[in-house]
């Protein structure tokens, strides 16, 4: 039997758009779903307009490109502003990262529009389906969506991935409406995580044994062949900007956002270089950091705190060891970068699997060998053991990393990188999709609707003391 694969994200990387910067969860998908034929993504146009809400949502927008049909809506600036940038970015964002320090208490007011965001989502995603489609929710934006659909009457497959982490369940309860989003979960079939660790959170997070067991992780992966494909064609000449001239050029690329640690990141090196003076000669730093959800003060602080940053440590040392780019770039230009890199540095202070570090294997070999520090708290750690792994918390750690990288022996650079492409190459973005629609294929499914909490739209605080679910589902 073949489904029709119906994928609904927040995001929705529209043919005409330029492709930049779009994070994991789209740079995963396209190229596999692509691949599929068959198949729809449902989102958001990433457009405002000013008619009213209701029209927005009954005349969404249809374009096919090779072999997938987008359908999005335009949301209207209140919208936006509610559900994306308050509710999404400043509430469930960081509380997923388990920085609840960055959380807005003021933000979780939004609540409302959250909700109905996702119910005219469902709304409009309803009348376009047909009882064999399975559909798949992606990512935190949208964990009500399954209650909504299930309320119109849907009854078909419907599974949901989240692309963050999951935290604890103390954090989780400083979420004011925590148990009501625990709740939605029960609307889904199966549920993937990315990680183990994330999995055995959210068992302890969702209130029904039934949905913990439907819980498993399926790590996200990259098309290794295909993201190599962006260095044959440039032959590196498509680095867009200067590339440093030394022994050891150490490199930092993704979204701006606090949980990417890049401050922490800048001083670790600046530590590194203090306590290492033969790297004061021979070793750079290149770091792009793409701006991402700028309307959102917690984003606007951080700029401002890399900067700062960046300024104290190039003002440190007579030659400023740091080149610092805040542009989105590519895959054009960011694979013959990663490749041109000897370092990679991931210091997320909490991530959900962090697809630069597996970009990264995937374009260093033995015979091309390029050291990747990582942080314990980046999903790819629990996959990537050959990298040099520290504490996310300690800057130290972090620093030392560095300095094994730059003075590592050859043989041991080559060993590190060939295991590290090898897991990238052994399990691809297309094994990923294919497992989890596979496991959502022949899942028991639930028994619904009556089970699904949908209401009221606000929440009450968390004061459960649930027990923990069983633990069966697979890890994978
Ligand atoms: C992360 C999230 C995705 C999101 C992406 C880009 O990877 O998990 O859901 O699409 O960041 O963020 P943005 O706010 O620009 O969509």
């Amino acid at each position: 039997m073949h489904n029709r694969l119906i994928v609904v994200s927040n995001r929705v990387p529209l043919p005409s758009a330029d492709g930049v910067s779009l994070g994991g969860l789209v740079s995963a998908l396209l190229p596999s779903l692509e691949a599929m034929g068959s198949t729809m993504w449902f989102g958001w146009s990433g457009q405002t307009a000013s008619a009213p809400a209701s029209v927005l949502w009954s005349t969404p927008h249809r374009v096919s490109a090779r072999g997938v049909e987008y359908v999005t809506v335009d949301l209207t600036e209140r919208e936006v502003h509610g559900y994306y940038e308050e509710y999404g970015n400043r509430v469930l964002w960081p509380l997923l990262h388990g920085l609840v320090q960055h959380m807005a208490p003021e933000a979780a007011a939004s609540y409302e529009v959250y909700r109905a965001v996702n119910q005219r989502f469902a709304r409009a995603l309803r009348p376009l389906l047909r009882p064999d489609d399975l559909v798949w929710v992606h990512d935190y934006h949208l964990i009500p969506l399954g209650a909504e659909l299930r309320q119109l009457g849907w009854h078909g497959r419907t599974g949901y991935f989240q692309h963050t982490p999951i935290p604890s369940v103390e954090a989780w309860s400083q979420l004011p409406q925590g148990v009501v989003l625990a709740d939605l979960f029960s609307a889904y079939d199966l549920i993937g995580v990315q990680t183990d660790r994330d999995r055995v959170n959210l068992g302890d997070i969702l209130i029904s044994e039934d949905t913990a067991a439907r819980v498993a992780a399926y790590p996200i992966s990259i098309d290794a062949e295909h993201f190599r494909e962006f260095t044959k064609a440039s032959a590196g000449s498509a680095v867009p900007v200067e590339w440093p001239d030394a022994e050891m050029v150490y490199f930092g690329v993704e979204r701006l956002d606090y949980t990417k640690g890049i401050p922490q990141r800048l001083e670790a090196f600046e530590r590194a270089l203090i306590s290492a003076p033969e790297m004061q000669e021979g070793a750079r730093f290149v770091q792009w950091a793409a701006p991402s959800r700028t309307g959102v003060p917690e984003y606007q602080a951080e700029r401002e705190a890399i900067e700062a940053a960046a300024e104290r440590l190039n003002a440190r040392f007579d030659d400023p060891p740091l080149e610092i780019d805040f542009e989105a770039y590519p895959a054009e230009a960011v694979a013959p970068a990663l490749e041109q890199a000897d370092v990679c540095v991931v210091s997320s202070v909490a991530d959900g699997m962090n697809l630069v570090a597996k970009e990264f294997a995937a374009v260093h070999s033995a015979d091309h060998p390029g050291v990747l520090v990582m942080s314990d708290m980046c999903g790819a750690a629990e996959e990537l053991t050959d990298a040099l792994i520290y504490p996310a918390d300690d800057v130290d750690a972090m620093s030392a990393a560095m300095r094994e990288a730059y003075f590592m022996p050859l043989a041991e650079r080559r060993r590190r990188a060939a295991s590290l492409r090898e897991v990238v190459d052994r399990h691809t973005s297309r094994d990923w999709l294919h497992e989890f629609v596979s496991d959502l294929r022949e899942v028991l499914p639930r028994t619904r609707v009556a089970a699904t909490y949908v209401g009221p739209h606000h929440g009450t605080p968390d004061r459960r003391g649930v027990t923990p679910a069983p633990r069966t589902a697979r890890a994978r």
